[in-house]
């Protein structure tokens, strides 16, 4: 069974834990409670034929609670960072809290997605897609237009996340079964060398005891 560490990131009232609940259990709730502490949920699916759990840790998204976030931000192996399609301020803010990630955790190692949620109230629309792909694309995130209100969407959201992590944890072992053939075949290579040149020493020694007979001779 394979793990994966998610954290759900972005302002305040964004939709995080609106995301979460609609993933999990395919609720929707319209009164809004900040999130103070972070929470963990666990979830476990089977994707591309492997068995996987995700623990998703939906962090607060005021300020006042960032020295704890950083806590539960550790350890990342996927990072959604979601913005609301209707507030400007949570969209430039995507890069401070790309930021926050990298800066206690490897970015090479983590997936990134950005959710551009609330899209059911595109009426409401101020950040428009081009400008949250673009952003997306500069720090090579996956992009994906959420309305927690819809299933299919979140549910999109989070397994395309996880199918990439199993897709890059597949990749990594065949380099080590690659990388383990390759030692393997090397090191027999190495021997045939070693036994051939046992081989003609042999036969160098006994053209020489051959020569020494004849000269003995004459
Ligand atoms: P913090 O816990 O403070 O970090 O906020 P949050 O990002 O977890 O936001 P939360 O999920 O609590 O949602 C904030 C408000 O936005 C709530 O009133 C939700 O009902 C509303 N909301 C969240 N997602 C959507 C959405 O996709 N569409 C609409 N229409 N409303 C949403």
């Amino acid at each position: 069974m394979k793990k994966a560490k998610v954290i759900l990131v972005g302002n305040s009232h964004v939709g995080k834990t609106c995301l979460l609940c609609q993933f999990l259990d395919s609720s929707f709730q319209l009164e809004f409670q900040t999130t103070i502490a972070p929470d963990k949920s666990i979830k476990q699916l089977n994707l591309l034929n492997t068995d996987i759990t995700l623990e998703i840790w939906d962090t607060a998204g005021q300020d006042n609670y960032a020295a704890a976030n950083k806590i539960y931000m550790k350890k990342a192996d996927i990072a959604l960072i979601v913005y609301d399609i209707t507030d400007k301020e949570s969209f430039e803010n995507l890069q401070n809290w790309y930021d926050r990630v990298i800066q206690i955790n490897d970015k090479n190692k983590v997936i990134f997605g950005v959710a551009a949620n609330k899209s059911d109230l595109f009426e409401k629309q101020v950040v428009n897609t081009e400008e949250g792909k673009k952003f997306s694309d500069s720090i090579d995130a996956l992009f994906f237009e959420t309305s927690a209100k819809d299933h299919g969407s979140v549910n999109k959201t989070f397994t395309g996340l996880a199918e990439k992590f199993i897709q890059q944890l597949i990749e990594k072992n065949k380099t080590k079964e690659e990388n383990k053939e390759n030692e393997k075949l090397e090191k027999n290579q190495e021997e045939e060398k070693n036994n051939e040149n046992i081989i003609l020493d042999q036969k160098t020694h006994n053209e020489k005891g051959k020569n020494t007979k004849i000269k003995k001779k004459c």
